[in-house]
């Protein structure tokens, strides 16, 4: 099933130069910023697409409007069925908060509120259905640890940020992103932050999540990253230029086992020559 069907997306910036202002001649010399121009992209249930692209190509403009951000100035959007650009504030809103799972590349985690809290935040703004098994307030609890134990940390929900390594923290924020139960997730270099082995964890988990049927779409600049999806996506200059299946999908979790052993080898060896 189609969970992304983009047609015809464009995205212009408007921008009042200065002089034109100053001279009250307002329009003359407006200029047009067209981030996104004309760009058609659809992604099935289970995917797990790369976006690619060089600085300024239209990745974040693509981000926020998949992300429900942002409207295209031109084009159609169905998000699980929903046209969103028809759709008024409030079904904005409840399409973001309920579709949409976001990782950031800085985690935004609150810092005094434990892991476990974080991950229920998002289910305090869940508008409640009918019939909403998410009503009470254990029922959210339960749904939250339920999550924090799907991404590894069942024994670190206590912890607030601060005392979590940034692995972790992603980790949470993974969590969060995942409690709603979104149509997709959406990240945007969730790893920029993290060093070799923690980004092949969470690469790792990613994987693991999508063969759980998980749809996930991830900026990256990083062509090794990609290499741990299914899909690559390029853009350039506001319209997609490529769209490629990844042949040869890495494994991270292989990755991060081999990273580790020539690493803990390595320091087994300066730590045996200190002691020397
Ligand atoms: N709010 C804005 N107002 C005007 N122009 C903008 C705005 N946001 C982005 N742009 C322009 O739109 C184009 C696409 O920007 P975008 O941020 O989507 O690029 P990007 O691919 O994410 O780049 P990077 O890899 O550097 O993050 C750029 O030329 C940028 O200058
Ligand atoms: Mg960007």
């Amino acid at each position: 099933m189609s969970v992304i069907e983009m047609r015809g997306i464009k995205r212009e910036y408007r921008m009042e130069s200065r002089s034109s202002s100053k001279t009250k001649n307002k329009g003359a010399e407006a200029v047009v910023v067209r981030a996104l121009r004309g760009l058609d992209f659809s992604a099935n249930e289970g995917e797990f697409v790369s976006v690619m692209g060089p600085s300024g190509s239209g990745k974040s403009t693509l981000m926020n409007i998949l992300g429900c951000l942002d409207k295209p100035s031109a084009g159609s959007y169905t998000l699980d069925g929903i046209e969103t650009s028809s759709s008024d504030s409030n079904t904005f809103a409840y399409i973001r908060n309920r579709k949409i799972g976001f990782v950031f590349q800085s985690f935004n985690l609150l810092a005094r509120t434990t892991a476990l809290e974080n991950v229920e935040l998002p289910l305090f703004y869940r508008r409640p259905e009918k019939k909403d098994i998410l009503k009470s307030a254990y029922a959210r609890k339960e749904r939250a640890v339920k999550t924090l134990q799907e991404v590894g940390l069942a024994d670190r929900i206590d912890h607030f940020p601060s005392q979590l390594s940034g692995g972790q923290q992603q980790r949470v924020a993974i969590a969060r992103a995942m409690v709603n139960d979104p149509a997709f997730i959406l990240a945007d270099e969730p790893t920029g932050n993290l060093d070799t082995g923690m980004s092949l964890e969470i690469m790792g988990l990613f994987q693991q999540l999508n063969d759980t049927g998980k749809t996930i779409i991830m900026v990256t600049h990083e062509p090794e990253l990609a290499a741990y999806t299914k899909r690559i996506i390029t853009l350039r200059d506001g319209k997609l230029v490529s769209d490629k299946p990844v042949t040869e999908r890495r494994n991270a979790f292989q990755d991060l086992a081999r990273w580790k052993n020539d690493n803990v080898l390595i320091a087994d060896k300066n730590k045996g020559a200190g002691d020397t």
